[in-house]
């Protein structure tokens, strides 16, 4: 683990922080310095993982999401199959790309093919290419995808809608890495990893016939599981940073920098079902609406609204993976010592009285979690 990576994470996590600001009702919270680090629970993520430098633009430190770097960064220097497993907008496609960018394959092609968005008579020769004539139309000899991504990485999305004759001949990539174009004798030899991608249980498929057992088995080397966003409810904040910073400058609304406290409530209250993809929609969406340099939660979607505030406020939500039991009340803990301490601008009488406790014990609790003034 390098200082460095820490060193650019933990800047990076901060300047993603500093994006989200309190309502100006405090005059301590009057600049610009981030106060999202000491209200929301990104503070408490460790900072000494480190991830691959191709996973730059994968936003996450939630540990779904460090497994997955960390996956990737085991099988970064090998040709193995990866599948990528999650339900929609959950970064399926950005996995597959990192997966490539940390492989020695980066310099060559990444070649992405919906199979659910070919027909199925035309998806043949979509990825394997075809001979001058081989159907009505086929005027010149055509690549295929497959050859278009040689040396480099062939994406394979909506994998599940790949019908079951073309199932058997991705089969015979994977298996003797060889294919031959549609009204072609030859065998030709496919250098290309493979990465596929659904969102429909490829087990389940397999079970009742719709997708062959042995290419799931072939697909399913490694699997990445991306986790759905309201099980890392932690991300939403660097995320919503991130979408701010790339919405502003690609609407040359250079004035909004900031996301105000309630607004962000609203964002981390939400079970977001559409996931990354329907924060970064709605975080543009308000870069647009705002009328201000902070986005308010009358700019978010009629959806968000009643979400946020203390009164909807719903606590902790345990997802499927667990949860460290310790780790999420020490977070939880330090989140209300930080917001007492802010409210009293740093009194530690005042803020040990907020929090029903002797100021002795605040402050051997601060030296211990080692918790000072920003
Ligand atoms: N961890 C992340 N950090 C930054 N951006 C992300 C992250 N996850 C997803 N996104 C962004 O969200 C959008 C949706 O991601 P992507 O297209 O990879 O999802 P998907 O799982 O392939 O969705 P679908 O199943 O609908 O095809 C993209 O714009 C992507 O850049
Ligand atoms: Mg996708």
């Amino acid at each position: 683990m390098s200082s460095i990576l820490d060193a650019m994470k933990q800047a990076e996590l901060e300047s993603q922080n500093s994006h989200v600001t309190e309502e100006v009702t405090h005059t301590r919270l009057v600049d610009n310095t981030p106060r999202f680090k000491s209200v929301f629970p990104m503070a408490e993520v460790p900072v000494d993982e480190t991830r691959p430098a191709s996973m730059d633009g994968v936003v996450g430190a939630a540990e779904a999401i460090v497994d997955l770097y960390r996956m990737i960064d085991r099988v970064a220097d090998t040709s193995c199959t990866v599948l990528i497993t999650g339900e929609s907008g959950t970064g399926k496609e950005l996995l597959a790309r990192a997966v490539h960018g940390a492989s020695p394959r980066r310099d060559r092609p990444f070649v992405a093919v919906n199979c659910g968005a070919i027909p199925e008579a035309l998806l043949e020769s979509e990825l394997f290419g075809h001979a001058r004539g081989a159907f009505t139309g086929a005027v010149a000899t055509k690549q295929g995808r497959l050859a278009q991504a040689d040396g480099g990485t062939l994406f394979l999305d909506e994998i599940g809608e790949l019908p079951l004759a073309l199932q058997v001949k991705l089969l015979r990539v994977l298996q003797a890495r060889e294919y031959s174009p549609v009204g072609d004798t030859r065998t030709l030899s496919a250098d290309v990893r493979i990465v596929a991608a659904t969102n429909v249980d490829l087990e389940e498929a397999a079970r009742n016939g719709a997708f062959r057992e042995d290419l799931y088995y072939r697909l399913n080397v490694i699997h990445l599981a991306a986790p759905p966003l309201r099980d890392r409810p932690e991300d939403i904040p660097a995320l919503a940073g991130y979408f701010l910073e790339r919405a502003r400058v690609k609407a040359g609304r250079d004035r909004v920098t900031k996301i105000s406290r309630q607004a962000a409530e609203m964002l981390c209250s939400y079970g977001w079902p559409g996931n990354v993809r329907e924060l970064e929609n709605t975080i543009e969406r308000a870069v647009l609406l705002s009328g201000g340099s902070v986005i308010e939660p009358r700019d978010l979607p009629p959806k968000l609204q009643g979400f946020g505030g203390s009164e909807a406020r719903t606590g902790p939500r345990l997802s499927d993976r667990g949860v460290d039991l310790r780790k999420a009340v020490e977070t939880f803990e330090n989140q209300l010592i930080r917001q007492a301490l802010e409210k009293t601008n740093w009194n530690k009488k005042r803020a040990a009285e907020l929090l029903g406790i002797n100021r002795t014990t605040l402050v051997e609790m601060l030296k211990r979690k080692r918790i000072e003034a920003a």
